[in-house]
């Protein structure tokens, strides 16, 4: 140690008093000491008065350069992937009319079958239309379109797999009147109500929902860490904050122990900026290689301590269809990402365990495709979006709309399994959400604020970091800025 104290005093231009340096080497931590009398002393002699000067100054970066310890290493990582919840390797479609039939009978299967085990019994639609059943009755049915009519009423048509029926919500009930101004196209609801004429008066609607249950949660104090949306790639991206992200996790600057505790790192989509997304990209591209921008995502996260697993989607700026259900980032274009040992890829949506507490992931582009439907969605909370879904059991019912969805023979946007935490991104805006114990949580960015959503008038949250307990389902944010906050 005497020696190596020698020669660092020596390499700034300094010498060291024999007094001055047995004070030092007498130090809990001598060359940390050793490093902050190097930054004040003008020198050339370093003597035994110049080291008492500042004697409480140096305490906070002693405590800091204690060793780092995490717990998160002393755990083996349990993640446990759903494959039958996601699309990759797996797509079979063509496109064709039979494929959008199958897909929308399952929709229509797996939803119905979610709204029978929560209501009393349905009937069958032609059933009902034949019978003219004056009692009150259930139908479940698939919407097709839902309009205001002439005289205010609102009229809408739904169908199953034996027809199709003409639904009325009369404006004298205001309730119903309220109720159908959220009903949107293509979800798959239960109406209560009863035969008149040609017409089904509602009274009420169900919706596949969220059954009140127990939540997973993991035994281990460890912590899952959510990020999405870091576009790298593009000059907005903002390296310095996620350095410090990562520089944090490896127990640099606040919150170590919290930091130690972080086992998972989940991404949400938009790794990188992609090229060739929206016209005049390439303006705002530092690199306009797809490859050599998930190179440089390489470059950051093998710098994540070799403990914490990662498990990454896709979101709309990376290198797979944009169409959904997204199959996952191919290892051909991940180039070393793809041989990192703690990196893996799920399609978006993608279902994962992790300690047993249950994650979906799913990009959320979708919110662009529910915001025309309903006044219960707004960009500036991005999680009100969450419930939505939620409560619709479909992560993008509204075919048609933005962004593209695939006719897959199963539809993977179905939420078949309610997960203790769904992950979402793409808005660049933080939101959290807690409905009937499934914890929704929207993780912002990591680019700055590009113009078109200035445009757009949207407000990003850049550098915010939510983390969620495994064991209690707590959140803890922290914000990278210039400190962490
Ligand atoms: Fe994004």
């Amino acid at each position: 140690m005497k020696e190596e104290l020698l020669t660092a005093f020596r390499e700034k231009g300094l010498f060291v008093t024999p007094e001055a340096l047995e004070i030092i080497m007498g130090k809990e931590e001598p060359m940390a000491f050793a490093v902050e009398v190097m930054e004040r002393v003008k020198g050339p002699w370093v003597r035994k008065e110049d080291l008492e000067e500042k004697k409480e100054a140096p305490k906070l970066e002693l405590n800091l350069r204690k060793p780092f310890r995490p717990a998160a290493k002393e755990m083996e990582a349990r993640v446990k992937v759903f494959e039958e919840q996601d699309v990759t390797g797996k797509s079979t479609s063509e496109g064709k009319v039979g494929d959008f039939i199958a897909l929308f009978r399952d929709r229509y299967e797996a939803l119905s079958k979610m709204l029978r085990v929560r209501g009393n019994m349905a009937r069958d639609i032609d059933t009902v239309k034949k019978k003219r059943l004056q009692d009150n009755t259930r139908v479940i049915g698939m919407v097709n379109s839902i309009h205001t009519t002439k005289n205010s009423h609102r009229l809408m048509e739904m169908e199953d797999l034996t027809g199709s029926l003409k639904v009325l919500f009369p404006k004298s009930d205001k309730t119903m009147i309220d109720v159908s101004q959220n009903i949107i196209p293509d979800e798959v609801i239960a109406v209560e109500g009863r035969m008149s004429k040609e017409l089904f008066i509602a009274k009420q609607i169900y919706r596949p929902d969220v059954a009140m249950r127990e939540p997973n949660r993991a035994e281990e104090d460890i912590y899952v860490a959510l990020i999405s949306d870091m576009h790298v790639g593009s000059k907005l991206f903002l390296e310095k904050r996620f350095h410090k992200f990562i520089e944090w996790l490896n127990g640099e600057g606040k919150e170590r122990e919290l930091a130690g505790k972080v086992k998972y790192i989940t991404i949400a989509g938009d790794l990188v900026d992609g090229v060739g997304v929206y016209p005049g990209q390439e303006e705002e591209l530092a690199t306009d290689d797809i490859f050599k921008q998930y190179e440089q995502l390489h470059f950051y996260l093998q710098q994540v301590p070799d403990y914490i697993e990662m498990i990454a989607i896709p979101g709309n700026h990376d290198a797979v269809r944009i169409a959904e259900p997204q199959p996952a980032l191919p290892k051909e274009v991940l180039g070393p990402l793809g041989s990192l040992d703690n990196f893996r890829c799920m399609g978006s949506p993608g279902y994962v365990s992790l300690h047993g507490f249950e994650v979906m992931l799913y990009h959320g582009a979708s919110i662009h495709g529910i915001v025309p439907h309903t006044n219960n969605v707004n960009y500036e909370h991005p999680e009100t979006v969450i419930t939505e879904w939620l409560k619709r059991r479909h992560l993008h019912p509204v075919y048609g709309e933005k962004p593209p969805i695939v006719p897959e023979k199963r539809d993977y946007l179905v939420m078949r399994k309610v997960p203790d935490l769904l992950h979402v991104g793409d808005v660049h805006r933080n939101g959290y959400v807690t409905y009937r114990g499934a914890i929704g949580i929207n993780s912002g960015c990591w680019q700055s604020v590009t113009p078109y959503q200035i445009k757009l008038g949207h407000h990003p949250t850049p550098g915010v970091l939510p983390l969620v307990s495994l064991r209690s389902g707590k959140i803890t944010i922290l914000k990278f800025g210039e400190e962490i906050k």
